[in-house]
Parts: C-alpha cells; structure tokens; sequence
C-alpha cells in the first residue's frame, strides 16, 4: 500500500463486482485513497490486489459491512470514523435484489434494509466526517418510476403515508421481487433529497457538502438474478458494460464541476433528468425519513 498524504479519501459500498468495483478502481487511479465497505472481506480483499496489480500506486483498505445488518453498518461506520477522514466522496452504490422476500437479523425485508435502511444508517454515522467540498452520491435507479404504494397499500387519511410501512416489512402483503427492488431505489432518490435540502441549511461555518443522485444506465452485472443471466444473450440489447455503467458516478465524484450538482438526479449520460413523481414529493421523502430514523434505531430530529 501507498500512503502518499494529502490524497482524497473515498467510502463506496459494494466494490466486489460490477459498477462498484470498476469506480474503485478508476478513483484508486485517480489518486483516492478508497475506503471499500463490502459484505465479503474476502472477495473484497481479492479486489483490492487485483487493483493493486493494475494500479501499483493505488492505496485501498477494506472494511466488512453487510449493509442487510444495522450491527455491521454501526461497526464499519466506526472502524471509518476511527481510521479515515475527512471523507471527499461517500459513495451509495450497493444494491441487490431478492426473488423472494427475506427478513434481515434485525427483522426487515432485505432488500429494502440493503439498499435503503442501512445506508441509511452509514450516512448518519458517517456525515459529521465529511469533508469541506465532500461529495454523498447514491446510485439509485431509473425502476424507481415503477414503484408504487397506492393501489396494493391504501394509507389511512389520518397518515398518507402509512403505505410506507410495508417497505420494511418482510410478509407485507402483495410483496413482489420487482416492486420491493423498485421501491428501494425510490427510497435512494426520496433520501437523496431530503438529505440534500438539509445540508443545503447547514450552520455557517459548517462544511459545505452536496448531495447527488443516479441511474447508471441498464448494465449487465451481479445484480440480476441468476437464472435471468442465463439469458443475458437474448436480453442484452440495450445493455451496457460495468465500465460504461460507472461513468455518470466517476462523473459526480471527479468532475470538479460536479458539487454544483446539489441535490440533481443524473441519467446515465450524466444529464440531469427529472424523476418519478413520488420522488418529488416533499411529505413521502420527509415521511420516509422520520421512519428511517425509527427503524435504525436514530433518534427523531428535533423539532420534528
Ligand atoms: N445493473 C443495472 O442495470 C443497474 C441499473 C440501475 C441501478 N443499478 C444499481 O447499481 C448499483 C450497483 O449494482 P451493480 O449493477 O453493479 O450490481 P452487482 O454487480 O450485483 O454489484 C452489487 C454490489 O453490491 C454488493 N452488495 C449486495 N448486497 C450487499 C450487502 N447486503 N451489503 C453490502 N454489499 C452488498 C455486492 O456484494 P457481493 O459481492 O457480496 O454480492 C456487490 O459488490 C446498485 O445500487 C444497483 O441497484 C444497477
């Protein structure tokens, strides 16, 4: 490993295949100390000497996260906070996918609790190490238009949004693999920009950090299911390589225009595009939000 000082740091989740592994390898080359948060240290170890390989001057830690685990989460939050920092760039890219609905160790549905709750959980921990100018990209997705919660959860009219509790729960009824994928990445864009409009009134004084999120484009990767991959040849029309998928993420973390971006969902030509409808809604981000802090365990905000 190289400590050079002086090099930007980078936390990014999910770097064992796919998008993820190719944006490590690409901040390495451009001079960031990356920090990978993964499920497998093992595989995640594997990585890191293949990148090393690539890049000699490269400097990679690797730190356990099972991101399906609150417990995890809070431990590699604190393994960062103690051993990197200030951190340049935060990067939200793992994600899965379930065929079939899975309670967590803490009692969630799983892909819900991977790509929402316990990322979640490691911006909370890991905002104050942030740096001046830092950078909090979530990789969501382009499925958030299909999610819904209407039709097969009507709220109540005392709370609109009680539809929202069956994100986290794993026997809710009408529970499908799409729509519990779907409605995680909707949950990545409704928390990017209610993170986004808090730290746009961040105390004075405070560092300045921006909020972004993105859909990389249709990528053949990890994430689909096995036997949809089997078909990847008659299914890849359209699709594009990991390489090409990480390219609108390397543009948020290394353009040095890119902070401007606050609070913009990019496509996956790096324009910035317009999301569904739900995830402009102000109460459903704000409703999603009092609920993540409940569910990890966070306490409410104040005023709140
Ligand atoms: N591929 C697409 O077409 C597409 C389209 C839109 C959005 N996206 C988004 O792009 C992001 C990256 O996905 P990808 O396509 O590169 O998929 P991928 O090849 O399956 O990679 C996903 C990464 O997430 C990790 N991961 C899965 N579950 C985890 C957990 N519980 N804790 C920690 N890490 C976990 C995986 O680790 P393991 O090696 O341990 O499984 C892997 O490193 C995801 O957020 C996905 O939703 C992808």
């Amino acid at each position: 490993m190289n400590a050079i000082v002086n090099r930007p740091t980078t936390v990014i989740t999910g770097t064992t295949h796919g998008i993820g592994r190719v944006a490590a390898q690409a901040l390495a080359q451009a001079g960031h100390r990356v920090v990978m948060l993964v499920r497998n240290p093992q595989a995640g170890a594997q990585v890191r000497e293949a990148i090393v390989a690539a890049v000699p001057a490269a400097e990679l830690h690797v730190v356990a996260c099972d991101l399906a685990s609150l417990a995890q989460v809070r431990r590699a939050t604190e393994i960062v906070c103690a051993e990197h920092g200030p951190i340049d760039r935060l990067i939200h890219n793992a994600g899965t996918v379930a065929m079939r609905a899975h309670a967590t160790v803490d009692g969630y549905e799983r892909v819900f609790a991977t790509n929402h709750l316990g990322p979640f959980l490691l911006n909370h921990g890991l905002l104050h190490r942030m740096a001046d100018g830092g950078r909090i990209i979530v990789v969501a997705s382009c499925a958030h238009d299909r999610a819904r919660f209407s039709a097969d959860h009507p709220g109540e009219a005392t709370d609109p949004y009680r539809a929202l509790d069956s994100l986290a729960h794993p026997t809710a009824p009408g529970w499908s693999a799409r729509q519990a994928y779907d409605r995680s990445k909707l949950a990545n864009i409704l928390f990017t920009f209610a993170l986004a409009r808090r730290l746009a009134v961040m105390a004075p004084g405070a560092p300045r950090i921006s909020a972004h999120c993105l859909h990389p484009g249709i990528v053949h990767t990890h994430l689909l299911p096995a036997w949809l991959r089997l078909l990847k040849p008659l299914i890849s029309r359209g699709m594009i390589d990991a390489q090409a998928g990480a390219q609108t993420l390397l543009h948020l973390a290394l353009h040095p225009d890119a902070g401007a971006l606050h609070g913009c969902y990019l496509d996956e030509h790096q324009q910035i595009a317009t999301p569904s409808l739900l995830a402009r809604d102000v109460a459903l981000q704000e409703a999603l939000w009092s609920r993540s802090l409940r569910w990890t365990g966070l306490p409410p905000e104040p005023g709140v």
